[in-house]
């Protein structure tokens, strides 16, 4: 879809994944003076001694749990964090539960080591929330691993304390792991609680974090992400790390340090203009004929149903060639949401409605 649009011109692009912000500007100086002085060495294995603490220092605060830097390893963004996640646990007769739709990363990966994928349904009717109970449910002898994120790409689902609870205990009493996709914990647009695994598990054993500076402060492309277990995980997944990217980008490191020692004003309010669009994207969604949305509380990213019958891929591509509207289909996030689509709203407000002036009377003439 995406390198079709660019063959096409006036194309709107709902379609994005990543921050349509700029990085704020002390991190971007950070990164810039460790280039100056020189910081362009290997870092340890486990990554920048200064970032290793900070990181543990943030996660203690933030979960009122003991976090060293013993329970880190930085990594080549979140992306590598998962891949180390699922590769090092991954294997024949093993199965993941993974909730569908969710982030096209992990059943690939899960497959590509041998394991076996459980796909838990969500809807957009009831706000593709998860039922733990649903999940306890599908839980069987050759489950090895559950699998979350939550703010979800890309339903946009934030799971309740409740939920993560419910799971987490469960998973924990059946000797099952956890391993939790947190890259856009700081993206919560309503007042709530955020519900971090590393909350509602008593020990780090059985539980892998994978997060990054990726989403909360518009730093993609500087690629620093870091998973958090226990001491023994972190150990096993560092001789990963070594044989897979040796270590994370170094002056990034140390912009990475500087996000985390300066202020959170900048995050706020980048989630203050998030929350506005998710509010008025509801709206349109709403009054799109054939769409049915609910409301997403996190991310930058909501995923409406069309009827049942039709195909989400089929109505996307035309979308993008008569419209020139640029949606990613369901069909990119797992087998249960064909009929769905993915709208992102990390775009500006004008081209938010531009893309729904033309949306809504196209979608009013399809016969469904
Ligand atoms: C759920 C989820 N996990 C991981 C990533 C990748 O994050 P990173 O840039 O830190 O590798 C993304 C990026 O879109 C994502 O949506």
């Amino acid at each position: 879809m995406v390198n079709l649009a660019a063959t096409m011109k006036d194309v709107i692009h709902l379609s994005i994944g990543q921050p349509d912000f700029q990085c704020p500007q002390h991190i971007v100086e950070a990164h810039i003076d460790a280039l100056r002085a020189g910081h362009l060495g290997y870092t340890m294995d486990a990554g920048l001694p200064e970032l290793l603490t900070e990181l543990a220092k943030y996660y203690t605060a933030r979960t009122e749990r003991e976090i060293t830097e013993d329970n880190i390893l930085i990594t080549t963004g979140a992306t590598e964090a998962m891949y180390l996640a699922i590769s090092v646990t991954s294997a024949p007769g093993r199965q993941f539960l993974i909730p569908d739709p969710t982030f096209p990363l992990y059943a690939p990966l899960v497959r590509m080591h041998g394991g076996e994928v459980k796909a838990i349904p969500t809807r957009a009717e009831n706000g593709h929330q998860l039922d733990p109970q649903e999940v306890i449910d599908a839980i069987g002898p050759r489950t090895f691993a559950i699998i979350l994120n939550s703010p979800s790409n890309p339903t946009g689902t934030v799971y309740p304390p409740e939920t993560i609870e419910a799971i987490v205990q469960e998973a924990a009493y059946q000797g099952i792991r956890v391993i939790s996709d947190e890259v856009y914990d700081h993206l919560i647009l309503d007042d709530l609680e955020y519900a971090s695994v590393l909350r509602h598990t008593s020990d780090l054993d059985h539980v892998m974090i994978a997060s990054s500076f990726s989403k909360t402060y518009a730093m993609p492309g500087l690629r620093i992400g870091w998973i958090i277990s226990s001491q023994g995980a972190i150990k096993m997944l560092r001789r990963y790390h070594m044989f897979t990217t040796t270590v994370a980008n170094t002056p990034a490191q140390w912009a990475g340090v500087a996000a985390l020692q300066g202020t959170t004003a900048c995050v706020d309010e980048m989630v203050r203009e998030y929350r506005r669009r998710r509010d008025r994207v509801v709206q349109l969604v709403s009054e799109t004929p054939n769409l049915t949305g609910y409301w997403p509380q996190g991310g930058f990213y909501i995923f409406p149903s069309l009827p049942r019958t039709c195909n989400g891929s089929t109505l996307a591509l035309r979308m993008l060639e008569e419209i020139g509207v640029c949606v990613v289909p369901g069909e990119a996030f797992g087998e249960s949401c064909i009929n769905s689509l993915r709208i992102s709203y990390s775009t500006s407000m004008e081209t938010i409605e531009e893309a729904f002036q033309r949306m809504i009377p196209w979608m009013a003439k399809q016969e469904m």
